[in-house]
This record gives structure tokens, sequence and C-alpha cells, in this order.
């Protein structure tokens, strides 16, 4: 039962090797979503067969597969990666899944709840299953529909509407050469429009290398593309208006563009992300502009209390963010993981603005989460990274964050820009509010401006923190510790370095250290700290100065990240990487930067996948 990238593609003319290589290229594109295993399925001139190869594994060992067993020429053709969560990683579970002799596949993202009873019911008439997953349920049920004279887009809608669950299906037919059809529920699935041909694909990154103009497929909707032309209908077959769009950003943005790796690349891309997200927002009053929905301003003027919901590291930017927004705002900020929001029974009303932080738009827990703040009569704002994803549609209103689309499973540019978005929101509240004089917003949206070339700096000047993670290659645990903003930044150094180099890292508020995780000091433990600026409140530097000597003389390699200018670092620490110079609240932008740069080094030189880690997935949709 996986959760999974899906391509598929039909053209016109004469059959060809085109649907296999469109298919491919795709797949190439979305195996940030799982990596398990991945499949193909031709639909051939042969009427009663498809082609199919399938392999357990990544995507090369299917490539390595066809090389070696070439697959026959098409007109239509579908693919699946796949994210395992529901019978093991193994080619027979691998999709797509066959139906009808071998004459229909089936692939699937998603989970279909009620697939033990509808498998029982198949048993009965005699179906032998050959896999695990509850995909093959719906492949039989499709069968099942087509034997009873019904076309495969009717009959993808008879299947949809006897399954419970999360679910994107796409099937093709031998009988139906020229036919791709898909359906969808709480699950992506994006049309690519092209002449003379069509596309599918759970992201538009699957098809942008051959057209920008999509559209989305609703809620319980079911598409068929022909290469002439995409019908969208209801689950009852009626049809649905649907306006395509075009994407903004080309194939190129979906390359490594020179660098080793996606998540090198993305570094890179963080003040284009920063700059990009601020672009254009006010209007001519200075009012910041949503970019799809609303949420009245009489009801945001009269809110009492902010709860974001997020997951891994875009619940770090919603910590952040509740330091500024508090402090800006004067209103209660809450920031809670998605999935345990949900069980709490949490005190959520119309007065609450739930703001849900999420790259792809898709994470299942935040979907979860939003919704029952939603029955709770909250008003959502999303701050989401994919246009067109389940949180972004579902959601009141949502401001988006233009990071561009982000491959590697872990999360850079976008939580940069997920900073932005929620200081650019923080900053509208305290404008409506009227906690701050014009002058003031102005002079915060002067400081946001300036972020994207310090962020440059910082990656321009970043070599020694590479140099450092090089030399700690062999180390087997990193602590890492921050105060006041540089805390969720401590928390995030130590994930991605979990996450990428798989040892053991762990991020502390710094003025938690002497209440226990001061013991897991010794002689030689690197600990990264990231000092406040001694312009800040001085406080807060001093205390973390004391930190830093505090283990220090317990022998821990003191490594901090300091602001240009502060002659205190140098004199406790071990190294010091310098950021330049910003106001307290936009720290962020910048010390999180080196906190990216040193585990994407520590795992490169450990050998490690860096952008495809083990047991992840970048896009989490199951709860
Ligand atoms: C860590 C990472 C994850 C995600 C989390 C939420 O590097 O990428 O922790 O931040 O799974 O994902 P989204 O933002 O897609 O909701």
């Amino acid at each position: 039962m996986p959760m999974c990238g899906i391509v598929g593609y039909v053209g016109a003319g004469s059959p060809s090797d085109r649907p296999q290589g469109v298919v491919m290229g795709g797949l190439e594109r979305l195996e940030y979503r799982g990596y398990d295993s991945a499949g193909i399925a031709i639909v051939t001139p042969d009427e009663t067969r498809l082609a199919v190869a399938k392999k357990a594994g990544k995507l090369v060992n299917l490539a390595k597969e066809i090389a070696e067993r070439p697959l026959p020429v098409g007109t239509a053709a579908i693919g699946h990666t796949r994210w395992a969560t529901h019978g093991s990683p193994t080619d027979a579970n691998a999709h797509p899944h066959l139906a009808a002799g071998g004459r229909i596949a089936i692939i699937h993202n998603g989970i279909i709840e009620n697939y033990a009873a509808l498998r029982d019911e198949l048993r009965g008439k005699g179906v032998e299953f050959v896999s695990e997953t509850d995909t093959e349920v719906a492949g039989h049920l499709l069968a099942d529909e087509v034997d009873s004279g019904k076309p495969l887009a009717e009959a993808m809608r008879a299947v949809a509407r006897r399954l419970e669950g999360a679910f994107t299906l796409l099937a093709v037919d031998a009988r139906e050469p020229h036919v791709v059809v898909g359906t969808r529920r709480n699950s992506p699935l994006v049309v690519g429009l092209g002449e003379n041909e069509n596309f599918l694909g759970s992201d538009v990154v699957a098809f942008i290398e051959h057209t920008r103009t999509a559209l989305e497929l609703g809620q319980d909707e079911v598409v068929e593309i022909t290469p002439e032309a995409v019908v969208v209908t209801d689950l009852d077959g009626s049809p649905v208006e649907r306006a395509p769009y075009e994407v903004t950003w080309d194939a190129s943005a979906a390359q490594k563009g020179g660098f080793d790796t996606f998540m090198e690349k993305e570094i890179h891309e963080g003040p284009t992300a920063v700059a990009d997200t601020l672009r254009g927002r006010m209007d001519a009053n200075g009012r910041l502009q949503l970019d799809e929905g609303i949420v009245a301003p009489e009801v945001l003027a009269t809110i009492d209390k902010i709860i974001v919901i997020a997951c891994g590291t875009a619940s770090y930017a919603g910590l952040v963010a509740k330091y500024a927004i508090e402090h800006w705002c004067r209103i209660p900020v809450e920031v809670e993981y998605s999935h345990e929001f949900r069980y709490r029974d949490p005190v959520v009303g119309p007065r609450t603005l739930v703001v849900a932080i999420s790259q792809s738009g898709e994470t299942m827990d935040t979907i979860m989460a939003m919704r029952h703040a939603q029955q709770q009569g909250a008003p959502v704002v999303a701050i989401v990274n994919v246009q067109g994803s389940t949180i972004a549609r579902e959601a009141d209103a949502v401001l988006y964050t233009r990071a561009g689309p982000e491959i590697a499973v872990a999360s850079t540019k976008a939580l940069l820009a997920q900073i932005t978005a929620a200081y650019l929101l923080g900053i509208y509240l305290a404008d409506l509010r009227g906690n701050k004089f014009p002058d003031e917003i102005a002079a915060l949206l002067r400081e946001l401006d300036a972020m994207p070339a310090k962020v440059q700096l910082v990656l321009d000047t970043s070599e020694p923190v590479r140099e450092l993670a090089r030399e700690l290659a062999d180390t087997k645990i990193v602590l890492f510790l921050g105060r006041h903003v540089g805390y969720p930044v401590a928390l995030e150094g130590a994930l991605k370095l979990k996450e990428l180099a798989y040892i053991h890292a762990e991020g502390f508020a710094a003025g938690e250290l002497k209440h226990g995780p001061i013991a897991l000091v010794e002689e030689g433990v690197p600990i990264i700290i990231v000092l406040p600026s001694p312009r800040g409140r001085e406080s807060l530097h001093a205390k973390v100065v004391s930190n830093i000597q505090e283990v220090r003389a317990r022998g821990a390699r003191t490594i901090v990240i300091a602001e240009e200018g502060d002659e205190q670092a140098a004199q406790y620490a071990s190294h010091v990487f310098y950021v330049p110079e910003a106001p307290t609240l936009m720290m962020p932008l910048l010390t999180a930067v080196p906190m990216h740069v040193f585990a994407h080094e520590l795992a490169t030189v450990q050998g490690r996948d860096v952008d495809q880690p083990r047991n992840l997935a970048k896009s989490v949709t199951v709860e």
C-alpha cells in the first residue's frame, strides 16, 4: 500500500519508444516520492496483453532490467515508483499490477482502507492474488467492470465509488490503446497538456520537460487522456470544467544544474527562494496579498491565538516564526507537530488562526490536522510550496513559498522560504492589528529584503564548514545548542545530520543544558552552538557564551556560529563560523545554512545517498 510517484502518457501516431522514454524520465524526477521499487506498463499494438517490467529497489534496477530485456514500442504507458508501507518492497509488490489476464494494468498511490473486504469479495469470485498490496484489488474490480462492457473511464468511476481511503489510480487497457485514465481522492494527480500527446503525474515535475501547461484534478474526479483530448468528470460521469494554468518554472529547475546532488543545488538556491517568496507581495496600500483564497481581515483582526501545525523541518520554520509573530503581534503562538495536535483535543475555535506549513502540501499528518481545525471552525492559512497540492487546495487561504521544486528528500531552501513566508504573515498581522506603525512595518520589510544577499554571503564563505565536516567524518555523535530563534536552528541541524548521515545528533535549547543534556558531554564531543548576536538582547548572548564555556570545560569541541564582529565567540570556540550582521529575528535565515552545508558534506564523505536517505520519502502521504 504505497505512497508513491505516478506517471502516465499517451501520444498520437504509430507505436514508438516515446511512451517508455517519457515515463522513465518522469519516474526519475518523481523518485523523491519513494524508491522501494519501480515499474512500467506499455500499451503495445497487441490488444490482448501489455508489456510490463518492474523491479524492487531504485529506478536504476528497472532501467537495467529494461536494458537487458528491451520493451516493445507502444502508444501509451504508465509508470510507478514506490514507497512501501504495507507489503515488503519486492518485485511482486511493485506496480503496475495486472488484471484481466494481463490486459489491464493499474498503478496506485495511497491506501485503500476497505481493501480487505473487497479482496474477500473478489476471492469469493475465484480471483487469485499475486501480491500483498491493496492496489491489486482495484485492478481486479476494474477488470470486472470492463468485462461487463464498460469503457475504461466509466469502469474507473465505478471502481472509485467503491473505494474508501486515499488513492491516485492510473490504468490502461490493451484494448483501448490510446487511452489512459486516472482518478484521485486525498492524493495528488496533475494533468499535463501537450500537442497530440497528454500526460499525467503526481507532480508537474513528472512532465515539465515536455509541457508547462497543466491542470489539476479535483477530489473524486476521473480523467481520461487521449492524444487529442483530456476529459474530466465527477464520479457520476458529469463533465467537470478545469482551467489549465502555466507552470512558472521550467525543466532546468528540476535538474541538478552542475551540482553533484539535488540537495547541494537546493542549498544554493536559498537566496533565490527567499527573494522569490518576498517578491511582489504587497499591494498598493502595502498590504500582504495572499495567493489564493481569503481569510477576511475582520477575522484576522479578532483572532486571539495562532497555532502552527507542521512536521519536521517545516515545524522548525513554525518555531522560528513563533518568536517573531509573538514579538510583533502580541498574539500567543503555539507550534505543534500536526500528528500530536489532532489527537490531543486541542482548544481551537473561530478565533484561532491555524497556520499549516508544508513544503509538499501532501503531508498526511498536516492534512488531517488542518481538517480537524477546520471542523472546529478555525480559519486555516497554508504556507505551502507545491502549487495545487492538497493542503493548498483545502486551506482557506494560501501563501505560497516560491522555492521552486525541492527534489532532495531533506528540506533546505524550503525552510528558508517557509520562515520568510511566515514572517510576511506576521508582518501583515502586525500591520492589520495596529501593533506596528507603518514606518516600523516598512523597516521590517526592508530587513527581509536584505536577507537574500546575506544568505548568498553565507554560501560564498561556507568552504570552512565543509572542511570541518570532512574532518569530523568519523564522529559518532554531534550535539547542537541554540537559544531563542537559535533553538529551532539547533533542532534543524540535528535533524539534518540524523537523516543524512545516520549518526546520533541532538538539538537542545542551550538553557536546558544544565538540566540534563550536559551529562552527554565528554572529551572531544563536537557541539555546534548558535550564538545570538551581541547586538541583540545582551543577556541572551552572555548566557550562551557561558554555555560554551561550560561545555568546553568538560572537553567538548566547540563549533560556534556567530555574527560577524563578535570577538568573544573566538575566545571560547575551537572553530567559529561567522555569518553577516542581521537583526536577531532574521538570523535563522543565515544560521540554518551552515547546518545544511555541514550535514550535506559529512554525509557525502561518509558515502551516503544524500538525496535519498534510507527509509525516508519526500512526501509523507500516510499518517
Ligand atoms: C527534513 C524534512 C522533513 C519535512 C517533513 C514535512 O529534512 O524534509 O522533516 O520537513 O516531512 O514535510 P512537508 O514540508 O512536505 O510537509
